[in-house]
């Protein structure tokens, strides 16, 4: 498989054309940001970490029958996926209250709740991801009727399969973040990735925090967070 031009530089990771037309490759950075790029940083070994968790969970996803844009594994960093223009919905699913749904309802980080939630923001950097609701997602012609259907079930799956998978290596998911695509004939598949960057994470009995939010908040042991993550997920 032949890396061709840069198709696209993103914030965590550059996308790659190949030789064939419908195929990618997608290889992870090691740099982080957060609140729309206005807070920078080195997350040393992210790249690699995230690029071999995302494939793992993305494998697991596929045998529960989710579909997605995994190919195959190339190298440390690197993952060869379909080519899909992706919907412009961030998809969020939270099963316990912490972080911007915390801080907009002023409630505490750490209620259970019953039903997970979804809601969408509008993936656009210029006005800063604004929360959206399917109606403005339609008006907008961001995705149709039945694409937003589709996504919002697999969105609900994807929570239950990695939810209990997580939970087997005293994991709990508290929220995290999807991103769907859309195939040449216009079917919806899972992209982007799954990872401590896109997810929280927390430490089943000790609510400790394994994800990303120990650089946004600046709460050292960041290298740490993400390296128990994979130690417990892959068993290295
Ligand atoms: P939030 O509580 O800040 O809205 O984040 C919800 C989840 O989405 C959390 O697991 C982190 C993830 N997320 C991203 O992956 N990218 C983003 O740009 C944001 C804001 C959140």
């Amino acid at each position: 498989m032949e890396k061709r031009e840069l198709l696209y530089e993103g914030k965590a990771k550059k996308v790659y054309a190949t030789e064939y037309d419908g195929l990618c490759i997608v290889s992870y950075k090691d740099d982080a940001t957060a609140f729309n790029g206005a807070k920078r940083g080195t997350i040393m070994g992210k790249g690699v970490i995230n690029n071999r968790l995302t494939n793992r969970l993305m494998r697991l996803l596929v045998e529960n029958d989710i579909p997605t844009h995994y190919v195959a594994a190339l190298n440390e960093r690197e993952t060869l996926v379909k080519k899909v223009s992706i919907v412009p919905l961030e998809v969020i699913i939270r099963n316990i209250s912490a972080g911007s749904f915390a801080k907009r309802y002023g409630v505490e980080e750490g209620i259970v709740f019953e039903q997970p939630t979804i809601e969408f923001s509008y993936k656009n950097d210029d006005l800063g991801d604004p929360l959206i609701n399917s109606y403005h997602a339609l008006a907008l012609k961001l995705a149709t009727q039945q694409e937003i259907d589709t996504i919002k079930s697999y969105a609900f799956k994807v929570n239950e399969v990695l939810k209990s998978f997580l939970l087997g290596h005293g994991i709990e998911l508290v929220d995290f973040k999807l991103e769907f695509g859309r195939l040449p004939d216009g079917t919806i598949v899972l992209a982007d990735e799954i990872s401590p960057d896109t997810c929280r994470f927390w430490d089943v009995n000790t609510h400790e925090k394994l994800d990303k939010d120990r650089f946004r908040r600046d709460l050292g042991g960041v290298e740490d967070a993400y390296q128990e993550v994979m130690r417990r997920l892959m068993g290295d």
